[in-house]
């Protein structure tokens, strides 16, 4: 994408993530892949957008006939079929959302995928097949702006600082530890600097691990708490001072401003797009 393609995307993609509606846009048609937690928030979500209009579900693993008022269905060509959307928005199972990217692209239809845990084979397909079909694919594996706001932050900062930590905070019943934006950051602020921080090491740990888990020098400490949704601090630590950089989801509806700016976005897109980041241009 032209450094003016993406000016021009912004531009329009900007109101949306203002939760504003542009006067100008179309009522976007859009089927939601995956009935789950966050398949049901879309619906919400593009329901109350009068841009966007959500005409069903599909869930190979989902129960009833119909999900929020809208029909469910099991395989996706019916569904794509009846309904001929213009984007398929997908929060499934990486073991799902390939079946269902063959059936989009094989009727043109583009796609907005938040599902995680993708394999790099099958994106690799997806790229290829985007690009010969001419159709729009966005792939984000977080659709929290303010997220993908601070790992862009983190790595302009990157270079200035010699030492960094971040600290993740999540729900209890999160499994993984650290969280993947927690990694992905340290990586990336690696990958910017160009080369790994410098670690301050306990000479004594009187209790063992403490000083948390590292990746390229960063010290990455996670917390778990009943209470807590999504969270993350980014300390930077220079000669005499310290910049904190922090930025928290409060439910699952942060998700919904970047989800509902992608489906609007990829209209404009052509081939693969992966990340929040990319699409607005922030590389
Ligand atoms: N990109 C982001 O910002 C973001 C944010 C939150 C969640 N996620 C991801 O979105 C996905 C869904 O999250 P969720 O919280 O809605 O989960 P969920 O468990 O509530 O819903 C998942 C849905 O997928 C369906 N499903 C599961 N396995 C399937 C299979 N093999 N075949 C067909 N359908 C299947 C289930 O029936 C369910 O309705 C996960 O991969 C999660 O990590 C991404």
């Amino acid at each position: 994408m032209s450094g003016n393609a993406r000016d021009t995307l912004f531009t329009r993609i900007a109101p949306a993530i203002a939760g504003v509606q542009s006067p100008v846009m179309d009522s976007i048609p859009i089927v939601i892949s995956g009935s789950g937690n966050m398949g049901r928030q879309v619906a919400l979500a593009a329901a109350a957008d009068p841009a966007t209009e959500p005409l069903a579900f599909i869930d190979a693993l989902g129960e009833g006939d119909t999900c929020e008022g809208l029909p469910l269905y099991r395989d996706a060509a019916p569904a794509l079929d009846a309904h001929n959307p213009e984007v398929v928005v997908d929060f499934s199972n990486a073991a799902w959302t390939p079946v269902l990217a063959r059936a989009a692209l094989e009727r043109g239809v583009r796609l907005v995928i938040g599902t995680t845990g993708l394999p790099a084979a099958f994106l690799d397909e997806l790229r290829e097949e985007a690009a010969a079909r001419r159709v729009g694919v966005v792939v984000a594996p977080n659709f929290a702006i303010g997220a993908v706001l601070l790992m862009y932050f983190s790595r302009q900062a990157a270079r200035f600082f010699d030492h960094a930590e971040i600290i993740e905070l999540h729900h209890a019943g999160k499994v993984d530890a650290p969280s993947g934006t927690a990694k992905a950051t340290a990586e990336q602020m690696v990958e910017a600097r160009g080369e790994p921080f410098q670690r301050v090491e306990a000479e004594v740990q009187t209790v063992p691990d403490t000083r948390g888990g590292e990746v390229g020098g960063v010290t990455l400490h996670s917390v778990r708490l009943p209470g807590l949704v999504a969270h993350q601090e980014v300390l930077l630590g220079g000669l005499g001072q310290t910049l904190s950089l922090r930025h928290d989801s409060t439910g699952r509806d942060s998700f919904m401003p970047g989800v509902l700016a992608a489906v609007k976005a990829v209209r404009e897109t052509e081939g693969l797009v992966v990340g929040l980041d990319a699409l607005f241009g922030l590389d």
